[in-house]
């Protein structure tokens, strides 16, 4: 079997309520139209997508010792997730992400995410034996700057791809860069990393000459890709949006991230892989919730 894809990064379960109108006012009720209760975190959705695109993912997470984590990761576990190197934090409730949703993507997510079912170094540190044998390790960056570092070195020193997802802040921009194989950032992200919106040439430029040898950035109308080409110049890519019709952006960048990593692992050009990291994306906005369903692009 092939080499594990380790994720580190968040594990929480996620509410996900679908509303028919605005959030009522206080001291009043409001009808919910739909309810998902699943796995979730970016984590656990990226997990997801790398197992349904056949890939053999192993989630470097935190949950709590409660029956709510208990559930979690036997869903993890029927998704086909190594879950042996989830911490299991005594005495902290799992995190929590409620997500309030309103026709055509107008989300607002409510987290309870503490620093206890946060990763430190010192869990990056124990949870060495998923770092050793890994082809990629996907390092997700909305969590402590120390555990993202570490697992970067980490991953570094193991030999393995080294992916980022998100905007590094400033404290260990330079280094995680420095370390970074591939990163891509949201339209959001890339603003506050490089200051210029994703489809400004400058702004993928800027990021290759750091370290990643290939860079996406997301930007209103589509994702641009540049790479180190096998000659001195630079290659780029600029795809634009799927059309699918989008209910909730919600871990588009998840699965995208997920998608390129799996082509990228096993050799496509990177015209390729940025094709079906945008397929990627597209199957995950057009419906409700975070969870991916890339069983159709495997
Ligand atoms: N219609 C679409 N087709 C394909 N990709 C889309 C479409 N609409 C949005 N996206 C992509 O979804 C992604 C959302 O990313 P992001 O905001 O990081 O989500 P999350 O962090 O919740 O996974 C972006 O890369 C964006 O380009
Ligand atoms: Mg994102």
């Amino acid at each position: 079997m092939s080499e594990p894809i380790t994720v580190v990064g968040q594990l929480a379960r996620d509410l996900v309520l679908v509303l028919d109108g605005d959030l009522p006012p206080t001291g009043s009720s409001g009808r919910v139209r739909e309810r998902r209760e699943q796995l979730g975190g970016k984590g656990a959705n990226q997990a997801v997508a790398l197992a349904q695109l056949g890939a053999r993912p192993l989630l470097v997470a935190v949950a709590g010792d409660d029956a709510a984590g208990d559930a979690l990761l036997a869903q993890a576990r029927t998704d086909g997730i190594d879950v042996s190197a989830v911490v299991r934090r005594a005495g902290v409730p799992t995190g929590l992400i409620v997500e309030l949703l309103r026709e055509r993507n107008r989300w607002r997510y409510l987290e309870h995410l503490p620093d206890e079912v946060q990763l430190s170094a010192a869990d990056i540190a124990a949870a060495d034996r998923a770092f050793a044998g890994a082809a990629a390790v996907l390092v997700q960056l909305q969590q402590p700057e120390a555990a993202a570092l570490a697992a970067a070195r980490r991953a570094r020193d193991a030999g393995a791809l080294v992916v980022l997802d998100g905007a590094p802040p400033p404290a260990i921009r330079a280094e995680i860069l420095a370390l970074a194989d591939v990163v891509r950032a949201d339209a959001q992200e890339t603003r506050l990393l490089t200051g210029k919106p994703g489809d400004d040439p400058a702004a993928a430029l800027a990021l290759l000459e750091r370290g990643p040898r290939v860079v996406a950035l997301a930007f209103d109308e589509g994702n641009r890709f540049a790479w180190r080409g096998p000659g001195p110049d630079t290659e780029t890519l600029t795809l634009p949006l799927g059309d699918t019709a989008v209910v909730d952006t919600t871990g588009g960048g998840d699965a995208f991230i997920a998608a390129l990593t799996v082509a990228l692992l096993r050799g496509d050009p990177v015209p390729e892989a940025a094709r079906l990291a945008v397929a990627a994306s597209g199957a995950t906005v057009g419906h409700v919730s975070g969870r991916p369903d890339l069983r159709g692009l495997a």
